[in-house]
């Protein structure tokens, strides 16, 4: 008979179900998810000591109460487990160790019904049952490379002894989630169901153990064998080759995860946890793991703000756009795809049959993938109205200024717009320099109007910087937010200033390199250094992309809003270029030259024009070592990040680094400037400075910096 004491807490319940089955059920209160918080894996203890207690007990379901099975870990935990010492840190892991063994060794059948998702811990614990039935819609996967871990409870020995090397490396190195079906193919799970008889397949898979049709103790004693013995001993040399891709060094879990599973497929099961849980306690001490675990927690910060926001609006029904070009075209399509339709007003019908033309491109391209059918694009199309006029501005709740980067065009424009608009409709700019309240004064409603600084390509690039003006409302901010959420964006709020948040941070960084060209440092090798610190592209490469006239006129607004730093003390070669009409990219003239050689293939070469335009300038070249030349790029970057938090530009050193991860491409592994500060150590930053305060203003500690470093405070 079965004898067993049920259990309701927080986060887990036991209760027996028909044919003595007890139903092991994951249900977190006040969440909308499953976690492995400290609470569940407290319960989860408390549960398994009443399983080992129990007596006649013929199997274990396990499931979910939730849409989504178990989400993984509880990240927002993660700081305080990983500031323990490693050894406090091995015995915190192998405590859960401890609980998860009990129930894979359970001495009765045990099935996991996964339902939406399970990852991370959450499929590491799915994996000590013997038996796992996927719902057909439901994924998992072990994502944690992607915060800079690996596994930490198992999941890198128990999944490779199911799948074989390769398809475990494929999974734990991409950290990408992964569909039922392919789950079942790869040898993960056992069966696929409809959602709907998810639980009853499972039960009948209980059933069917119980009732001595499957020997789920031969198939339970496999997942202990070493790999060697399972799959006779993978290629790791061929295999590292499959996977170089994923190797990056600046990303190095992905080396410790491929050494790591090499190094354990000839070892028994318990000696291949040990060893998977030394590689986890080391990543989680490491500064990509700090960054990128603090990116995640960064990321949920910005989320939470904009459903904060969210809540203050009403959902923009319809909105507007004014100009049909480069951004105007893609805040358009960008709108209309996800769902709010949108009016595009030009004053040129070319520039409207342009507009229409890159949504329809962006939508072909969609099909082409499989995202997309044609009802679909014909959908999309059909959500934006191209117009001469301003025919239905009335009935828009927020209207978008992209016309081109004048002061007197866009007062003009946004004069006249105000007036055929309805009393309450929201007028946002997208200038990516002129201040907020410079065209502010030009209206009648101020306090209705703010900055809407997306980024180009509009449909890729994830963040929107939402500008508030001296008299911007509130309500103004809240709705221009909803908005840019609902068109799956991440705004960040930012106050008014020359070059808004993203733009003052950068140009630092290109004075910075204007220093080091007259310096003699060629700017080849400068891009190299910083293409190798991690950002995707060097300097020169960048300023060619932006293009040069764009940069040298961005560069005059911040040396008027900024003077007393952001001058330069010799010539500008960037104005040099433009004064020779070397654009950059677009007219294939720049710091580099960019053609198409006689086999159709593109090159990019250091310009010898630009070469000699330096050269000229040189009097005396500087010997620097690549630290130097880091050092001096960055230190004016992160200075201007300090200065932007002090200032109060935005409320938090987490809008300021996710502003230059999503707007600059900052390296990712490096968390952002903020962080890369942290990183360093505040002292050691201050001391770096310090030893650069020759190369003027810029290369200062600010007084607010001094009161963090003398008060022992980091950014984060
Ligand atoms: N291109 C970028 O990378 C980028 C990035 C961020 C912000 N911005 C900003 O976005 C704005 C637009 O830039 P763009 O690159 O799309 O310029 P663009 O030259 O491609 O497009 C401007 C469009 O505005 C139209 N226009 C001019 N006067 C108008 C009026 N009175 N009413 C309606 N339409 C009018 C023009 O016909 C043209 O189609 C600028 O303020 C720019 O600073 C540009």
């Amino acid at each position: 008979m079965l004898k067993c004491e049920n259990f309701t807490g927080q986060a887990v319940s036991l209760n027996a179900l028909d044919n003595d089955i007890l139903e092991l059920n994951f249900d977190l209160q006040g969440g909308s998810v499953n976690k492995l918080n400290s609470v569940t894996l407290v319960e989860l203890q408390k549960v398994t000591a009443l399983l080992s207690e129990s007596t006649g007990v013929k199997g274990l379901l396990i499931s979910s109460a939730k849409p989504a099975f178990i989400v993984g870990a509880d990240i927002t935990e993660f700081k305080d487990h990983f500031s323990a010492s490693a050894a406090d840190m091995k015995t915190w892991v192998q405590k859960t160790h401890q609980t998860f063994s009990a129930i894979e060794n359970l001495p009765f059948p045990t099935v996991a019904a996964i339902n939406g998702m399970a990852l991370g811990g959450g499929f590491e614990l799915a994996l000590l049952a013997d038996y796992r039935i996927l719902a057909s819609d439901a994924k998992v996967g072990l994502p944690e490379v992607n915060l800079g871990l690996c596994p930490g409870w198992g999941g890198t020995v128990r999944l490779s002894r199911l799948t074989g090397a390769e398809v475990a490396l494929q999974w734990l190195l991409t950290g990408k989630p992964i569909s039922a079906t392919v789950a079942q193919q790869q040898g993960a799970v056992d069966s696929v169901v409809e959602s709907n008889a998810l639980r009853e397949a499972a039960i009948a898979q209980l059933d069917a153990v119980i009732a001595g049709n499957t020997d789920y103790l031969t198939k339970r004693a496999q997942k202990h064998c070493s790999l060697e013995t399972l799959e006779g001993g993978a290629d790791f040399s061929s295999l590292e080759k499959q996977f170089s891709k994923q190797l990056d060094p600046n990303y190095p879990a992905a080396s410790v995860i491929f050494d790591l599973v090499k190094a354990h497929s000839s070892m028994p099961f318990n000696d291949a946890l040990d060893v998977e849980t030394d590689s986890f306690v080391s990543l989680a001490h490491s500064d990509v793991a700090k960054s990128l675990v603090g990116l995640f927690m960064n990321d949920q910060l910005l989320k939470k703000k904009s459903k904060q926001w969210g809540k203050q609006a009403e959902p923009v029904a319809k909105s507007a756009v004014l100009g049909a070009g480069i951004m105007g075209g893609g805040v358009a399509f960008q709108s209309a795809s996800t769902g709010t339709p949108i009016v595009m007003k030009d004053i040129r019908e070319d520039a409207l049959t342009l507009g229409l033309k890159t949504a329809t491109k962006l939508l072909d391209r969609k099909i082409e993938k499989g995202r997309l059918d044609e009802a679909g694009k014909a959908k999309v199309l059909g959500a934006i109205t191209p117009t001469l006029e301003y025919g239905e501005f009335d009935q828009v709740g927020l209207v978008v200024e992209a016309v081109v980067e004048n002061p007197a065009v866009k007062a003009a424009v946004l004069a006249d717009v105000e007036g055929s608009v309805s009393a309450d409709t929201v007028l946002a700019s997208n200038t990516s320099t002129i201040s907020i309240d410079t065209l502010a004064e030009n209206l009648s409603r101020p306090e209705q109007f703010c900055g809407m600084h997306f980024f180009n390509p509009v449909h890729l690039m994830p963040l929107v910087e939402v500008i508030r003006g001296a008299k911007t409302s509130e309500q103004t901010i809240a709705r221009t937010v909803a908005y840019a959420t609902a068109m799956g964006k991440s705004p960040i709020v930012v106050n008014n200033c020359p070059g808004f948040l993203v733009n003052r941070i950068l140009f630092p960084y290109f004075n910075a390199f204007n220093r080091l060209l007259l310096d003699g440092v060629d700017f080849q090798r400068i891009d190299k250094v910083m293409e190798q610190f991690g950002w995707p592209m060097g300097p020169a490469y960048l300023a060619d992309v932006v293009g040069i006239d764009t940069l040298v006129h961005a560069d005059h607004v911040m040396q008027e809003g900024f003077p007393e730093r952001m001058g330069h003390d010799g010539d500008v070669i960037a104005e040099l270029l433009l004064a020779a009409n070397a654009l950059g990219q677009k007219n294939g003239q720049g710091f580099y030259e960019y053609g198409v050689d006689e086999n159709g293939r593109r090159y990019k070469e250091p310009s010898g024009q630009c070469r000699q335009f330096i050269a000229e300038r040189v009097s005396e070249v500087t010997e620097i070592s690549d630290q130097e030349i880091i050092d001096r790029m960055m230190i004016p970057m992160c200075m201007e990040a300090v200065r932007c938090l002090d200032d109060g530009i935005v409320e938090s050193a987490a809008e300021v680094d996710m502003g230059l991860i999503m707007g600059l491409g900052f390296p990712r592994f490096r968390g952002g400037a903020l962080r890369y500060i942290d990183t360093l150590g505040l002292d050691n930053f201050a001391k770096k400075v310090e030893a650069n305060a020759k190369q003027g203003p810029l290369y200062q500690l600010t007084d607010g910096f001094n009161t963090r470093l003398s008060g022992d405070q980091s950014f984060y």
